[in-house]
């Protein structure tokens, strides 16, 4: 065996991202079944009544605990635990489901959860390729040999065809057919919409970073992905007669949590922003610290 491929099985040992849930089906027979059927409350929001420089009006008790201080980098702190802690800490995470193909045109369909929009002018999405034992993300080499992509939605209909496209399944192989999902054809960029989706953005790759300081022996390279829009496509019915807002009851989104776990939404409330000039005359703090603001 080369060098370069006892270093990828040596790594694949330590790479436990995919977490092994053998009783799965056992477990999930225990719990009720999903309704499909359950609207979207709208509730108060949790401290309808909160003022100015009140913070967490809690009498103090989401203070009393001290924090733990982590060092991400220290030699005897596993890469797992950083994952665990982090998908677990910042939750939910919207899915990113990525249409690319390859330079010969192959497809390639796959979820991401290190993903967000990330401005509305011009429209920018980023999304981060974790470094895994091997070769890097199908979908990576992909965004870096064409420079295009579609982003689609991921309503709680799709979630389990969108689960089953991250698998690791070989280098051309075409998740579309692994999921049963439908194409429909794009019209700034090559890769295929996801039909089923509320929203597609088509979009081209503006800038990656790969991060060479922190690569292992045996890994991929690690990369973030700077992806401008090039083109909309909103599922007719899901939003207002300007398109310019989708109702959440026809989204559906679901999020990312942490371990193996996804989220709904069930409930929203809502919170007005306020402007200084307004809040001012209604607030002693306002008017103090107006009074202390550089002329
Ligand atoms: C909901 C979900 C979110 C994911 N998010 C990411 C992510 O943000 N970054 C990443 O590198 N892998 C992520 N993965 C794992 C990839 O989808 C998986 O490695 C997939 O096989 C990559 O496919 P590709 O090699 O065809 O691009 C996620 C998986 C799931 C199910």
């Amino acid at each position: 065996m080369h060098e370069k491929q006892c270093d990828t099985v040596a790594a694949e040992k330590n790479y436990k991202i995919v977490q092994d849930i053998s009783n799965f089906a056992e477990t999930e027979a225990q719990r009720q079944e999903f309704d499909h059927q359950r609207p979207i409350e709208i509730s108060k929001s949790p401290y309808p009544e909160w003022k100015y420089g009140e913070g967490v009006p809690d009498n103090g008790a989401s203070l009393v605990q001290r924090h733990h201080e982590i060092d991400p980098y220290h030699p005897d702190r596993p890469m797992i635990n950083n994952y665990r802690l982090l998908v677990s800490g910042i939750a939910p995470r919207p899915v990113g489901f990525l249409s690319t193909v390859n330079k010969e045109g192959q497809k390639n369909l796959s979820p991401f959860s290190y993903f967000q929009v990330v401005d509305h002018d011009p429209p920018m999405f980023i999304v981060g390729f974790s470094s895994r034992p091997g070769r890097v993300k199908d979908t990576y080499r992909n965004l870096k040999e064409t420079g295009e992509c579609v982003i689609n939605t991921v309503s709680e209909n799709m979630i389990e065809a969108v689960n089953a496209t991250s698998i690791d399944a070989p280098y051309g192989v075409s998740e579309w057919e692994i999921s049963g999902l439908h194409e429909a054809p794009s019209t700034t960029v090559t890769p295929p919409r996801v039909a089923e989706s509320v929203f597609n953005i088509e979009g081209k790759v503006i800038d990656i970073k790969e991060f060479h300081d922190h690569q292992k022996p045996g890994m991929s390279i690690a990369a973030t992905v700077l992806i401008k829009a090039t083109r909309f496509w909103v599922k007719e019915g899901t939003a207002n007669s300007d398109y310019s807002h989708i109702d959440l009851e026809k989204l559906r989104p679901v999020g990312q949590l942490g371990g193996v776990s996804y989220g709904r939404i069930s409930s929203t409330f809502e919170r007005p922003r306020k402007k200084w000039d307004e809040e001012v005359p209604n607030s002693e703090l306002l008017v103090s610290l107006d009074k202390t603001r550089s002329k």
